[in-house]
């Protein structure tokens, strides 16, 4: 498989930022997945810019990894190459209230990092576990806040137009949803910008601090991907899994908390498989008894079974 791989390109171009046979379990909040045949460390937006042009150009699938904190990697790891994003420059403009951060900059820290420079309107995002790229892409959102209502323009690579800035129209956003998400592989974030307003750092320390002490009192902690389901209209995952008595289910090391039904844990060194199994027994419980068919938040990443 790696022989199809334009790999000697890759290393002449990019050095040191390839490497082979790569595990990516260490890059996952989950700590679960197989190795990519190829792993690309991209440390600017324009590297990540230059990695993905040469991937387009050899017709190579790959695929980008932020903060690896909504994604299930599988036991058979990725075939092709996975890039993983640590462009990570952050600019803030305290006079025009406003923040631009490449994609793989860490989407909560960039929301603390604007609240000590007294801007306001991004508390929401504190606790957000995943790079801005991820957020932008799965328009990431909690509190009632969400990317939607704070970006400008995301700067985007377009495997057609190039460079391009887009805005959030252009992004056609949905509920934990983009047209980057709907067309995986045509365009990659480079970076984003938001909006903020002028507020006082002491005051959004003090919100922060209250998002961020309930997540800590409703979210488990240890590793997992966050909300495996997204909400169906009118109702929430976690509530339809708690009521169909799943917490607490437990295959191998994965198990479904038992303080938050949404949230599947690893205890140790769960596989992918075992985490699968009890997504599989989830949806079909909640299905059998509510009549609602639960839709997966996180990506599986890799190769699965149909
Ligand atoms: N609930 C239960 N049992 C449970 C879990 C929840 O009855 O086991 C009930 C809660 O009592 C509450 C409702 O379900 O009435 C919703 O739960 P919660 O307030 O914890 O929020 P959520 O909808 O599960 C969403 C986001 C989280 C975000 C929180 C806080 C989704 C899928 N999840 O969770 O986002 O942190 O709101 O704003 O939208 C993430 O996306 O990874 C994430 C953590």
């Amino acid at each position: 498989m790696i022989a199809s791989l334009p790999v000697a390109r890759l290393q002449d171009q990019f050095g040191d930022a390839v490497a082979l046979h790569a595990p990516l379990a260490k890059f996952t909040s989950a700590r679960i997945g197989g190795a990519a045949d190829v792993l690309l460390t991209a440390g600017s937006a324009k590297q990540l810019a230059a990695m993905v042009t040469v991937l387009w150009e050899t017709e190579t699938s790959f695929l980008v990894m932020g903060g690896g904190s909504n994604m299930l990697v599988s036991d058979a790891g990725v075939r092709g190459v996975v890039i993983l994003n640590k462009a990570r420059k952050v600019k803030i403009d305290r006079e025009a209230a406003t923040v631009w951060a490449e994609s793989g900059s860490n989407f909560g820290a960039v929301a603390r990092q604007c609240g000590r420079s007294d801007l306001t309107g991004l508390e929401w995002a504190a606790g957000i576990p995943g790079t801005v790229g991820g957020a932008v892409v799965g328009n990431a959102g909690a509190h009632g806040g969400d990317v939607a209502g704070n970006l400008i323009l995301a700067e985007v690579l377009h495997h057609q137009y190039g460079r391009q800035e887009w805005t959030p129209a252009q992004l056609e956003f949905e509920y934990r949803s983009s047209r980057l998400k709907y067309h995986p592989g045509q365009a990659v974030v480079l970076a984003a910008s938001f909006k903020a307003a002028h507020g006082d750092a002491e005051t959004i320390k003090q919100k922060m601090d209250e998002f961020l002490a309930f997540r800590k009192r409703t979210q488990p902690p240890g590793a997992s991907m966050g909300s495996m389901f997204k909400n169906p209209p009118g109702d929430f995952a976690g509530r339809l899994i708690d009521v169909a008595g799943l917490k607490g289910l437990r295959v191998g090391q994965a198990q479904i908390s038992e303080l938050h039904g949404n949230f599947f844990l690893n205890h140790g060194d769960a596989t992918a498989a075992e985490v699968f199994a009890l997504i599989s027994q989830a949806r079909q419980t909640v299905k059998e008894k509510f009549e609602v068919q639960l839709e997966l938040e996180i990506e599986l990443a890799g190769e699965w079974k149909a």
